[in-house]
C-alpha cells in the first residue's frame, strides 16, 4: 500500500487522494480484477462514468476489496443525454443501483453540451442529489469558465472539481489559473495522453533518465507539481505501480518548463464550447 499519497481537500471539505485511477475500458470480470489490483497497490479514487458502462464492476470492487468503504473515493458522471432535472435525478439513482452503492463520493456532469443548454438544470439535480445523500461532493468535467460562472450565478453553488483534458501536449494554463482563483480542483483526464506519442517524447525521455524514472512517472509528477490531480488508467499491474511511485522525487523548475513547453493543443479535438457527448 502506497502510504505517501498526499491528500487534497475540496472546497466542500471532502478529502480525496492526490492521484486517482482511471477506469475507462475496464469492464466486466477483467475490469474488476484490474481495479482490485489497483486498490491493493494503494489507489483509493476510482474514476468511472455512467457512459463507461462499468459502474457495476466498480460496485463489485467496492464489495470485494478489504479496504473499508469510507476509505474509497468512488466517482461517476452524469451523461449528456440526461441533463433535464427529473431525468438527471433518475440517472443518479440509476448509477447507485448499477453500482449497488448507497452513495458516490464524487459525481460529475460529464460534458456541458452548451448547445442543448440544460447543464444548469443538471447542476440543480446534482445539488438536490447531494442534499438527499446520494453524493458527497459534486463537480463537473470539461466545463469552461463561462459555464462554471453561470452555474454559480444561477445556483450559488460552486463545483468542487473540474475534470479536464490535461497532459504535456495540452497544459491548460488558463483553466488551471481560473480554477486556482476559484478554489476548484483541476483533475487531469488522459494525463498520459492515452499512451500516444507523448510516451516516446525524447525531451521527457532525457528528464526521465536523469531521475532514473519512467516517462510516465515524469509526466504524472509534472501534473502533481502543477497542482493538478491525475487519474491515469492502467490495466497492467506494472503500469499501475509505476504510476503510484511519483511522490519520492521532484522536478526542477527548468524541467517543469521543458515539459510545459511541449504544449501544442488538444489530442482529440474536443473543445467543450462546441463538442457534444451524450
Ligand atoms: N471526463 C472525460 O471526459 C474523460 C475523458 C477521457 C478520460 N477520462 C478519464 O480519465 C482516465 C484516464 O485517461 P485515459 O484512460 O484516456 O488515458 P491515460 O490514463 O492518459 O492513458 C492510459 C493508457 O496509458 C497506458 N499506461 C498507463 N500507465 C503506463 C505506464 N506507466 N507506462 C506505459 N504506459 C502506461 C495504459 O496502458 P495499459 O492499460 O495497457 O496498462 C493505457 O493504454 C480514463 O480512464 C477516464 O477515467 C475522462
Amino acid at each position: 500500500m502506497a502510504e505517501n499519497i498526499p491528500e487534497v481537500i475540496l472546497n466542500d471539505g471532502v478529502k480525496i487522494p492526490g492521484i486517482g485511477f482511471g477506469t475507462y475500458k475496464m469492464n466486466g470480470a477483467e475490469g474488476v480484477e484490474g481495479m482490485k489490483k489497483a486498490i491493493d497497490l494503494g489507489y483509493r479514487l476510482l474514476d468511472s462514468a455512467f457512459n463507461y458502462e462499468n459502474e457495476g464492476a466498480v460496485g463489485e470492487v467496492v464489495r470485494q476489496t478489504l479496504v473499508p468503504r469510507e476509505e474509497l473515493i468512488v466517482c461517476s458522471k452524469l451523461p449528456g443525454r440526461h441533463h433535464a432535472y427529473a431525468e438527471a435525478l433518475n440517472t443518479i439513482q440509476e448509477s447507485l443501483y448499477r453500482g449497488g452503492l448507497d452513495y458516490y463520493d464524487l459525481y460529475l456532469i460529464h460534458w456541458p453540451n452548451p448547445r442543448v443548454d440544460l447543464y444548469v438544470e443538471a447542476w440543480q439535480a446534482m445539488i438536490e442529489a447531494r442534499k438527499r445523500g446520494y453524493i458527497r461532493s459534486i463537480g463537473v468535467c470539461n466545463f469552461l469558465p463561462e459555464h462554471i460562472d453561470r452555474l454559480v450565478k444561477e445556483t450559488g453553488v460552486k463545483p468542487s472539481l473540474n475534470q479536464i483534458e490535461l497532459h504535456p501536449f495540452f497544459n491548460q494554463e488558463e483553466m488551471r489559473r481560473y480554477h486556482a482563483e476559484q478554489g476548484i480542483v483541476t483533475e487531469s483526464w488522459s494525463p498520459l495522453g492515452r499512451a500516444s506519442r507523448l510516451l516516446e517524447d525524447p525531451r521527457i525521455g532525457s528528464i526521465a533518465e536523469a531521475h532514473d524514472k519512467s516517462i510516465s512517472q515524469i509526466i504524472l509528477r509534472w501534473h502533481v507539481q502543477l497542482g493538478a490531480l491525475p487519474i491515469p488508467k492502467a490495466s497492467s499491474t506494472e503500469h499501475q505501480l509505476d504510476n503510484l511511485r511519483i511522490f519520492d522525487f521532484e522536478l526542477t523548475a527548468d524541467e517543469m518548463q521543458v515539459i510545459s513547453s511541449l504544449n501544442s493543443g488538444r489530442l482529440w479535438n474536443q473543445d467543450p464550447a462546441v463538442y457534444e457527448e451524450f
